[in-house]
């Protein structure tokens, strides 16, 4: 028996402990994480019974339980691998390891046992994020970063057990783990210290890596570079890639080469002339993401986003929508950069540990330098059009404001509709105010039953029979100083009859010239998903949605217009999409 004192000795550190914890919640903050995962264990088991209408069904994710990060893609011997965050007891964070599953095509995924999981000193308290790089000798090699005994965030090495094995399902620890850690020398916070990069090489032949973190005192969120001639004893350098001010903890950073040429993918090592760089971060605080278009200086290690390109929050993001932890690839095979992401749940965590799982993967999306050299263009990859089934075509026609034209003939609840309309009248577009900086709060104030001049025209998409529920998806044109602008919206606020979820209303400019182009819009529905890619990729939203009414064959599909200005859609079509083997 302990004695009073030591008693309270104990007590302190157990709330020591539990203050870091909640520190250290990677994406989530999660108090008192042990005793909660065995509440939560026993009620997965119960929720076998429930209902499932909003489970994917060519979108990535397990049959159970909890995921966030997408970890280490990589295209290995013509397999694709995934790996992620995952919690094998419970549908909330915690338990961390990590998943593993295999694909030849992107769609369709095998799982495999998990291929990182707790066991050495330096990830006993859990297996992060981290990266996949491919080593001289056709040698894959992952970085991770592991919770130590202490808590700490230290950086990892995990490689094959079999080079032969294209599944690669075994990983083997390095014995000199950890290979970057926090020290009193490096002044690296222990909790602010995460998330590797796949690693490329100099023109010295030494390899780099970036880590995610932030500077003590601010809120400078920084890439700590680091560098090795073995990838096994690493050096930090000097001063980091690249830092911001007031952006806080940087999570899950992805820095890649993009050509300025043509619209294809680069190795990770490329750069030289028409090579640019983006560096994107996940913002701890905001829990969102951006990404920045800029200069890599490879001998001074450098990274100089361009002029115009915004480094802090309210600069371009991937995705305008919920889209997190996001990480990119190099497919080898077909010249692609792909790119991953999270999405999180809208729904209470009860309701997650009722459904018995929480958190999917995006559809991978192709990226690409857009040729005006200023953001990159995202597309769902070609693979996915495998699961088209049915193809409904509506004609060229006008719609007049106020019509709400059904779209039958499709499973509206999974399905992928592409739709381009083109826009005359511009002349009577109203007039933007340069004070609306924020896209998001303008779509929130004119939500699809605002009606304007040009626009809201779009879709609605998880739409019941009498229109109770629905989702908007939808543009508004507006004149500017010396050009239109477009505005992309995600209006969740009519998705659910049950009030009980986040609906909040994403919104995003489209830099698209209605004068000279057309304005399409692509949607991916899947059940509780609306994965929207405007302008052909330039602005991308993401939704969840919990209907209640438009569920499975309850769900209609249409095409509306709110505006007093008609809009013409030149081609509309939707496919019926098959279910994939998701896992
Ligand atoms: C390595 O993998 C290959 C291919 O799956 C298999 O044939 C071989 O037996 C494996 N070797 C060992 C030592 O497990
Ligand atoms: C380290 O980071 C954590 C989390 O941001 C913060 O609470 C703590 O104060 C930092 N430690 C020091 C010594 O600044
Ligand atoms: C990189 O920086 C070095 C040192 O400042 C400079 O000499 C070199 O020209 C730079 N390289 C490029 C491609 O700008
Ligand atoms: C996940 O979803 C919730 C509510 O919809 C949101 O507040 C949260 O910040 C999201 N993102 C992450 C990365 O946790
Ligand atoms: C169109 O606007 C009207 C008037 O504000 C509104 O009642 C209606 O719900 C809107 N339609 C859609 C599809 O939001
Ligand atoms: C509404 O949402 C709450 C919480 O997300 C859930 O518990 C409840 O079952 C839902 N009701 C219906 C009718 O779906």
């Amino acid at each position: 028996m302990a004695k009073p004192s030591s008693l309270l000795h104990l007590l302190a550190s157990v709330v020591t402990v539990l203050a870091i914890s909640v520190l250290l919640g990677h994406g989530v903050l999660h108090v008192g994480a042990s005793h909660r995962v065995y509440r939560n264990l026993r009620k997965t088991v119960e929720s076998t019974s429930v209902k499932q209408p909003y489970r994917t069904s060519y979108h990535f994710q397990p049959p159970k339980n909890w995921i966030n990060d997408p970890n280490g893609p990589m295209l290995y011997k013509g397999i694709y691998h995934l790996f992620y965050q995952y919690n094998p007891k419970a549908a909330v964070w915690g338990n961390i390891i990590w998943a593993h599953s295999t694909s030849t095509d992107l769609v369709n995924w095998t799982p495999h046992v998990p291929a990182i999981f707790p066991s050495q000193e330096s990830d006993i308290n859990g297996c992060w994020s981290g990266s996949a790089t491919i080593l001289p000798g056709y040698k894959p090699a992952i970085l991770y970063t592991g919770i130590n005994p202490q808590n700490q965030q230290v950086q990892n090495l995990a490689v094959p057990k079999n080079l032969s094995d294209p599944y690669l399902i075994e990983w083997v620890k390095s014995p000199h783990n950890p290979l970057m850690a926090p020290t009193a020398m490096n002044q690296i916070n222990a909790s602010s210290f995460r998330d590797p990069t796949t690693a490329w090489v100099g023109p010295d032949g030494r390899w780099r890596v970036i880590i995610g973190n932030k500077r003590d005192r601010g809120r400078k969120g920084r890439a700590i570079l680091y560098r090795s001639k073995d990838f096994v004893r690493w050096t930090k350098a000097q001063h980091p890639l690249h830092s911001a001010k007031n952006t806080g903890m940087w999570e899950c950073p992805d820095f890649f080469p993009v050509s300025a040429q043509v619209p294809l993918g680069l190795d990770t090592s490329i750069n030289g002339p028409n090579v640019k760089h983006v560096l994107k971060v996940s913002l701890d605080d905001k829990k969102h993401e951006y990404y920045t278009v800029g200069t890599y200086n490879s001998t001074t290690d450098r990274y100089v986003p361009d002029k115009g390109s915004v480094d802090s929050d309210s600069g371009l993001r991937y995705d305008y929508g919920k889209f997190y932890a996001s990480k990119t690839f190099f497919d080898s095979k077909t010249n692609r950069r792909i790119l991953w992401g999270w999405i999180n749940e809208s729904s209470s965590e009860d309701d997650d540990i009722k459904k018995g799982w929480s958190g999917i993967q995006a559809i991978p999306r192709t990226i690409w330098l857009d040729k005006s050299g200023k953001q990159l263009v995202q597309w769902p990859i070609l693979e996915i059009e495998k699961l088209h089934n049915s193809q409904v075509v509506l004609p060229n026609k006008l719609i007049k404001g106020g019509t709400v034209l059904e779209v039958s003939g499709v499973t509206a609840a999974q399905a992928d509709v592409e739709v381009l309309f083109e826009v005359k009248g511009l002349e009577k577009a109203e007039v933007f105010d340069p004070t609306w900086t924020n896209p998001q709060m303008l779509c929130s104030q004119k939500g699809a039953s605002v009606k304007g001049s040009l626009g809201p025209f779009g879709l609605l998409v998880m739409a019941s029979k009498g229109l109770e529920e629905y989702t908007a998806v939808f543009f508004r044109i507006f004149k500017g100083q010396n050009k239109y602008v477009v505005l992309m919206c995600s209006d969740q606020s009519r998705s659910s009859l049950n009030n009980s979820n986040d609906k909040t209303t994403y919104g995003a400019l489209l830099d698209v010239d209605p004068l000279h182009e057309k304005l399409s819009l692509r949607t991916l529905i899947d059940h509780s998903i609306v994965e929207s890619f405007g302008g052909g990729g330039k602005s991308c939203i993401t939704a969840r949605v919990y209907p209640v009414l438009a569920v499975e064959d309850g769900t209609h599909l249409h095409v509306f217009n709110n505006g007093t200005q008609s809009v013409e859609v030149l081609t509309l079509s939707a496919w019926s999409m098959k279910k994939a083997k998701i896992n």
